[in-house]
């Protein structure tokens, strides 16, 4: 089995991004061959400057091995250092139908939130798959935003190898020099949500992040967004933004719990609230102190970045080769 899936560097990595992905790659790292990337390229389109960058690429690297990403088990590297990807993404764009490209979400969505769109934010999903296509990845941890994005891939590979792979069986997925990656979704978590109810994302101010100041995570735990339903009145835990967040640090018998809490009244928002302030310290306060270890030992960083990178550029150089042959480039 081989893994990989990427965090975007155009932010700092908060709850949504630990709970929907990088707590399955942790799981995963020792099931399979891991390939677990910073996805530098697919943030240019909101970072514009270059120290920021810079900061925030290392960062994630930072984040991953903190969290529990060890690079004994798997490879870990920036996605702008391995530029077969690149190649690769213009390869498979060649073959990528323009009306398939206009349904994608990520420019739609930026479009409706007013944002202005680039090319480099249309053509995200093509870079997307060309990261997973590059390395043969078979299998593809995400959160569920990222679905269409992995449907979108598999289209382009079939086509790929349709074009240029006589023995291709798409029924089975074998003959072709493109392989059929499936995506792993955790149902559970599929979208955590953020301070204001909508979907917790990096750019929209509404996260919890794993690695901010103890003062960063307390004001954004005790500024989520509650109705106001009085202390003494019963709560409806579905209809709560906090416990939507909760119980994801708690197994079934902590839901129930607190489940009956909400139920029985008698309990305020801000309680609960000071409940998953305390369970996100529990959970995350060694991944916390291990990167301020880590900062202090940066070469040892740079050292595991370069050695996944050579590892992602030899099966990717290998995996390139074969498609420039296919498509008579080469
Ligand atoms: P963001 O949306 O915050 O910019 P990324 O796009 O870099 O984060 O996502 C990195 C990974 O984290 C992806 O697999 C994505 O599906 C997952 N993810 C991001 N936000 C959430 C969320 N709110 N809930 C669940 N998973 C998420
Ligand atoms: N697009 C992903 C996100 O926004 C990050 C990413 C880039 C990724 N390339 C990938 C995820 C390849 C999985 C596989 O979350």
């Amino acid at each position: 089995m081989r893994i990989l899936s990427g965090v975007k560097s155009s932010g700092r990595p908060h709850i949504g991004n630990y709970f929907g992905a990088i707590r399955q790659f942790i799981d995963l790292q020792t099931k399979g061959e891991g390939y677990y990337f910073v996805a530098d390229l697919h943030a240019l389109d909101q970072i514009r400057d270059a120290e920021t960058m810079r900061e925030l690429t290392l960062g994630v690297a930072l984040d991953y091995i903190a969290l529990g990403l060890d690079p004994e088990h798997c490879m870990l590297y920036v996605q702008s250092h391995v530029p077969e990807v690149s190649q690769l993404q213009w390869i498979i764009g060649s073959v990528t139908p323009l009306g398939q490209m206009l349904r994608a979400h990520a420019y739609k969505d930026a479009q409706a939130k007013g944002r202005e769109v680039d090319f480099g934010l249309f053509a995200y999903p093509l870079l997307m798959a060309a990261d997973i296509l590059n390395v043969r990845a078979n299998v593809v941890p995400v959160g569920k935003d990222q679905k269409q994005h992995l449907e979108l891939t598999r289209d382009i590979a079939v086509k790929f190898n349709m074009t240029y792979c006589p023995d291709f069986d798409p029924q089975t997925g074998e003959g072709g020099v493109l392989n059929l990656p499936d995506p792993m979704i955790l149902e559970e978590v599929a979208v955590v949500p953020g301070t204001d109810g909508q979907k917790m994302g990096k750019s929209d101010g509404n996260t919890i992040p794993l690695f901010g100041t103890d003062k960063v995570v307390k004001k954004a735990i005790m500024g989520i967004v509650t109705d106001s339903t009085p202390i003494e009145e019963p709560k409806d835990p579905d209809a709560c933004n906090v416990y939507a967040i909760l119980k994801l640090f708690l197994d079934e018998t902590g839901q129930a719990e607190v489940r009956g809490r909400y139920t029985a009244g008698g309990t305020g928002y801000g309680d609960f609230k000071k409940l998953l302030l305390e369970k996100f310290h529990e959970r995350f306060d060694a991944a916390r102190a291990k990167r301020e270890e880590l900062l202090q030992n940066l070469d040892y960083v740079h050292d595991v970045l370069a050695k996944g990178a050579k590892s992602a550029r030899q099966t990717g150089g290998e995996v390139l080769a074969d498609v420039q042959a296919a498509c008579g480039i080469r």
